[in-house]
């Protein structure tokens, strides 16, 4: 039963016959469980209030997932309140809570989600002997019992109700099928099988969920859900692996936040479902054009950065650097993009200009930007980009701009340097900065106050050179380790002339802030140079009418 053994070009043919049939009755859709508020939030630093979990229900309602799983109501009075907002007010998907095996909770739960127009108990109890008999001290007959009776119970409150067999992965397999028979004999409308602690491979996950579909009698009678945690990387692949073999439901989070190493990712699930739906044949209801959005939403309120290069939803999964690569989707994007950035909510893919670029890719660079093939000295403009590249490593557009317009060396001089920066700021002071600056020979000497010690110092700047920024992102790296660490701020600003990028990098990070300022300062002041040379130049030129 082994994908990527048997024929993958149609994996319904390896499903026992039973199997066939029941996923006949799904009409091949997977539901898309998102437990971002649950097992996603449990996994932060700070909780989230009420309020945010609100705004991420909203935005979850409107990325079309099928449940969303808003909370553990008898965990806080917080959550219980999150929860029974989220029921009052997000209609379309299925608002869940989940509860332990045990009444307290069951109750709990029915109460926070009851102003649901489409309510759904979870219930889950620990099934493999380390939970049973470490965790939970109980005998199989004790958990058994337990499974009965809350089941029963959170049917007793509502005609949906979700039963997981925490633990699943490591659960003895004959073990399992006596629960998942007991949980659907006693009304749950959805079994859950979850690899809790992400021990289990693709190859062993299709196992477990393959016996469950041979030897549980009334399987057909409810939904198999599939819940996989990332401890060794493999939740995507298990839990697609699942899919393939019958699992109708898949529990999983935005950014595959989550306890450790998170949960199954959603972007990751439903886009290999949509990409590769010639191999899974089942399709979702989401929204994919709204993943980007929820991604960044979850990043900015869970306080949760995504890795440059995660899948789907990371700053590189739709940006190119290599100059083979570059060419290539140049020519024919399909040749390395197996999804448009627009499918995901993306405007465009990125062609990070560096000195790898080749020249076709620096053309059509600056055919974008605006300036005609004629003006395009191809030869000699690439060597001049290479060497700038060379230099700086990144290239922007502004740069190219810079670049372009520029005839001499002195033309790309900066005009501003910064030559003494004091700042004061602390705990019951008003941050101000006094900051310093040579421009054509002269110093020139300014100081502000503001929200934080890089506010002032911008503002010192602002004041020096006469203009004002609208900083749309700040950015902090440290390039070197330590206490003297070395930090780089990237900081994207919008000016009236464009959108400029500008770098700076010291040990002290207000330092750096003010030199990434200047560093945009300058390429702004550098551009209305240019204009202005532009424009006496077409004075001087007689008309041609
Ligand atoms: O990982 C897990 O087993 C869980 C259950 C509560 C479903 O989160
Ligand atoms: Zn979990």
């Amino acid at each position: 039963m082994l994908l990527g053994v048997k024929t993958i070009n149609n994996i319904s043919d390896s499903l026992p016959s039973g199997r066939e049939s029941f996923q006949k009755s799904m009409k091949n859709k997977v539901v898309i469980f998102d437990t971002t508020l649950r097992d996603g939030e449990q996994a932060l630093m700070s909780s989230l209030s009420a309020e945010q979990k609100l705004r991420i229900a909203r935005q979850l309602a409107r990325l079309k997932v099928d449940v969303i799983e808003a909370g553990f109501p008898v965990s806080s009075p917080g959550d219980f309140e999150a929860v029974s907002m989220i029921a009052k007010e997000i209609t379309g998907p299925v608002i869940c809570g989940l509860a332990r095996i045990v009444e307290k909770d069951i109750i709990a739960c029915a109460k926070a989600i009851k102003f649901s127009k489409r309510p759904r108990i979870h219930t889950f109890v620990g099934t493999s002997t380390i939970h049973t008999e470490k965790k939970l001290r109980k005998t199989e007959e004790q958990i058994i019992d337990l499974v009965q009776n809350g089941v029963r119970l959170a049917r007793k409150h509502c005609d949906d109700v979700e039963f997981s067999a925490e633990d699943a992965g490591r659960t003895g397999v004959d073990f399992l099928c006596k629960v998942v028979e007991t949980a659907i004999s006693c009304g749950a409308t959805t079994v859950n099988i979850p690899d809790t602690v992400g021990y289990t491979s693709p190859e062993h996950f299709a196992l477990i969920i393959d016996t469950l579909f041979d030897k549980v009698p009334n399987i057909d009678k409810a939904i198999i859900s599939v819940h996989c945690h990332n401890d060794l990387g493999m939740a995507t692949a298990n839990s697609l692996t699942a899919v393939s073999h019958g699992a109708r439901q898949v529990e999983c989070t935005v950014n595959g936040i989550g306890e450790r190493a998170g949960n199954a990712a959603l972007e990751e699930i439903v886009m290999a479902l949509r990409v590769r739906k010639d191999l899974f044949k089942v399709s979702t209801d989401v929204n994919t054009r709204e993943i980007q959005r929820t991604s960044k939403l979850i990043r900015d309120l869970c306080n949760m950065p995504v890795q440059p290069n995660k899948a789907i939803v990371g700053a590189n999964a739709f940006s190119h650097s290599s100059g083979i690569h570059q060419d290539g989707v140049l020519k024919a994007r399909k040749t390395y993009e197996i999804m448009t950035p627009q499918s995901i909510g993306l405007k465009e893919n990125r062609m990070n200009l560096t000195s790898r670029s080749g020249s076709h890719m620096v053309k059509s660079r600056l055919l974008n930007l605006g300036y005609d093939e004629e003006e395009i000295d191809l030869e000699s403009f690439y060597k001049r980009f290479k060497l700038l590249a060379d230099k700086k490593g990144a290239i922007y557009d502004d740069d190219l701009i810079a670049l372009m317009e520029s005839k001499t060396d002195d033309d790309l001089a900066d005009t501003y340097a910064l030559q003494y920066l004091n700042v004061s700021s602390g705990k019951g002071t008003i941050p101000t900065a006094t900051v310093m600056i040579k421009a054509d020979g002269k110093l020139f000497q300014e100081a502000a106050c503001g929200d934080g010690a890089v506010d002032a110092t911008t503002k010192a700047i602002d004041r020096i050179v006469g203009c004002k920024l609208k900083v749309e992102s700040f950015h902090l790296d440290a390039i070197t380790e330590g206490r003297e660490a070395q930090g780089r701020v990237t900081i994207v600003a919008k000016a009236p002339e464009g959108i400029f990028t500008g770098n700076g990098t010291s040990t002290d990070i207000v330092e750096a802030s003010a030199l990434a300022y200047m560093n945009i300062i300058n390429k702004i002041t550098r551009i209305k140079k240019f204009n202005k040379k532009r424009d006496v130049l077409r004075k001087q030129k007689p008309s041609s009418v």
